[in-house]
């Protein structure tokens, strides 16, 4: 998988084989515990891993956080909102969450989740690192009400 803006959102970034084996690993023992939860994004017609969507889930305040990529070769084909969307649905029918939330720090990502149905509610300074990089990231979220509403 080659794609910077991919891998600067994972600390150690794919650089190799094994670091993907690893990650798979950490995927499943997450899993197991029960509070982040990675989902397999695979395309309809052919069964193909295309992406992965994560849900970092507060169940103290009823709050997951959403993260996600598709593969550049998928991209601009409605994949990431139509699995962002699932899972906001998952969440408040399913898990009974009052708020999803997600950052973000690219124009395409801010449109999905806009497409989503999230709110932009401001802009973190400096709130990821890699290396001496540090960069802003812009909030946005849906709460149950907003979901509720628009049903
Ligand atoms: C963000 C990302 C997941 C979007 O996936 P996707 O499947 O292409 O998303 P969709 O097809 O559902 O929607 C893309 C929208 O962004 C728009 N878009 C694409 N590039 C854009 C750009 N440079 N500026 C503004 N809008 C852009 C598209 O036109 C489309 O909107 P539209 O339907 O109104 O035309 C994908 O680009 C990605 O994996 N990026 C890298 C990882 C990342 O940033 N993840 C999010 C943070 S956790």
């Amino acid at each position: 998988m080659e794609c910077p803006e991919v891998h600067r959102m994972y600390n150690n970034g794919f650089t190799t084989i094994e670091k993907v084996q690893d990650y798979i690993q950490l995927i499943l023992k997450e899993y197991q515990s029960g509070k982040l939860r990675t989902f397999a994004i695979a395309e309809k017609n052919t069964n193909k891993l295309i992406g992965s969507i994560t849900l970092d889930v507060v169940e103290v305040f009823a709050r997951a956080e959403i993260s996600y990529w598709i593969n550049k070769n998928y991209r601009n084909k409605g994949y990431a909102t139509e699995s962002i969307k699932s899972i906001i649905k998952y969440c408040f029918d399913v898990l009974s969450l009052n708020r999803i939330q997600a950052l973000t720090s690219n124009p395409a990502s801010e449109r999905v989740l806009e497409k989503s149905g999230m709110l932009y509610e401001g802009t973190l300074r400096q709130y990821f690192r890699m290396g001496s990089i540090c960069w802003d990231v812009k909030m946005y979220a849906i709460i149950k009400e907003d979901f509720s509403s628009a049903k």
